[in-house]
């Protein structure tokens, strides 16, 4: 049984008093409560030490260090010969402390996963928006190795809080043609260095929630002849936030600032602070590539998981070669009127892992 802390319970009460169209995240706040009150919880922070010892955070750090200067020769920003280093001690010394990007928050998929996505690293799709080039790292916080075999999905919505894929009257402006295109959606494998990375924007926001990627981590999954996964199974279910600063910025330029929907901040998202607790912190690193948000962006982040943990994240969609259809009996149907998942406590309990 989950513990209600006080503070939990005041979550609860808040959330249940916005009532918005924008979901019910009373569930999402049980799940990561589970999470964090779990005691064989681990995150990145419990590796330190030997992910240093090995020198994989120096070798990670350089790697990046290195893409990000490569992005910026590509656009002109810099010079091949250009590349300053930072001093990779102080990167180890720092690793793993607040805001230096890590996390574990298992949080639910939300009612707007679609399963069956492509393995693809550029999920773009024509959308508009700050172009963010997202490198994650993955670490198994039972072996402080990293995740060579996975796959990592990820999705969003558009600059204007839209998710594709499908269709909701809670999902943005309920627009009927989202459900044709899977943009910003798609998954990656880790591969040699644990590293799985995509091109996207950064998401808007909808009503209630603040500007928040989601992910999943698949472990064991089959490769399909036409570049989707199939079995295997879920060991993390999280979400990736930008930090408020970047978001002000970026909500200021175009199309983001055509949203209509209302804002809620960073520090006004009870999912939010909830994935910062416990030494946790899902907030992305971000670096403009040139000069603007509109010279693209590079985002890292390391995700700590127990590949042995067992999630059951439920999908709302299938994505097909004809668009995306109705998963049969998914709790999230109906979302936000009528679904097994929309109330307080509904659906199925959050799982512990
Ligand atoms: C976001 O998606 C919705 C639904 O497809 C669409 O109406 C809207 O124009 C998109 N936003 C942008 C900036 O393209
Ligand atoms: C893995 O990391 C090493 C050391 O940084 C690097 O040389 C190699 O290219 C990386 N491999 C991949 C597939 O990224
Ligand atoms: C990929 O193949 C699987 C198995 O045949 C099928 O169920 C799925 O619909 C296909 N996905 C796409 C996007 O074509």
């Amino acid at each position: 049984m989950v513990q209600l802390t006080q503070a939990l319970a005041a979550a609860l009460l808040a959330t249940a008093a916005v009532a918005h169209p924008g979901g019910n995240v009373n569930k999402e706040i049980l799940r990561r409560q589970a999470h964090l009150d779990h005691p064989q919880r681990r995150n990145v922070q419990s590796c330190k030490r030997s992910l240093v010892d090995s020198g994989w955070v120096r070798e990670q750090h350089m790697r990046r260090e290195a893409r990000l200067h490569e992005l910026r020769v590509a656009a002109g920003f810099a010079k091949e010969h250009e590349l300053v280093r930072r001093d990779p001690a102080e990167v180890e010394e720092e690793y793993g402390a607040a805001a230096a990007c890590t996390l574990d928050p298992e949080s639910t998929e939300g009612p707007y996963w679609v399963v069956g996505e492509l393995i693809r690293q550029d999920i773009l799709t024509g959308e508009k928006g700050a172009i963010t080039h997202l490198d994650i790292n993955v670490v198994d916080t039972t072996t402080c190795q990293p995740v060579t075999n996975a796959y990592v999905e990820l999705w969003g919505c558009n600059s204007t809080g839209v998710y594709t894929g499908v269709q909701a009257r809670g999902n943005g402006d309920g627009s009927a043609t989202a459900i044709a295109t899977n943009a910003l959606r798609g998954v990656q494998p880790t591969g040699q260095n644990g590293t799985a990375s995509f091109i996207t924007v950064i998401p808007g926001h909808y009503v209630g929630r603040t500007n928040h990627l989601h992910t999943i981590i698949h472990h064991g999954a089959q490769l399909l002849p036409n570049n989707t996964i199939r079995g295997g199974s879920i060991s993390h279910v999280g979400q990736f936030y930008i930090d408020q600063n970047m978001l002000q910025q970026v909500e200021a330029t175009a199309p983001y600032n055509t949203n209509k929907q209302a804002i809620t901040t960073n520090a006004r998202d009870m999912l939010f602070n909830m994935g910062r607790q416990g030494g946790d912190d899902p907030v992305l690193k971000v670096s403009l590539i040139g000069k603007t948000i509109a010279d693209g962006l590079y985002a890292t982040i390391d995700v700590g998981v127990n590949p042995n943990a067992r999630q059951n994240p439920q999908p709302v969609n299938l994505w097909t070669a004809n668009g995306g259809i109705p998963v049969p009996n998914s709790p999230w149907t109906g979302y936000p009127d009528s679904c097994r998942n929309c109330g307080f406590g509904g659906g199925r309990p959050p799982r512990k892992a």
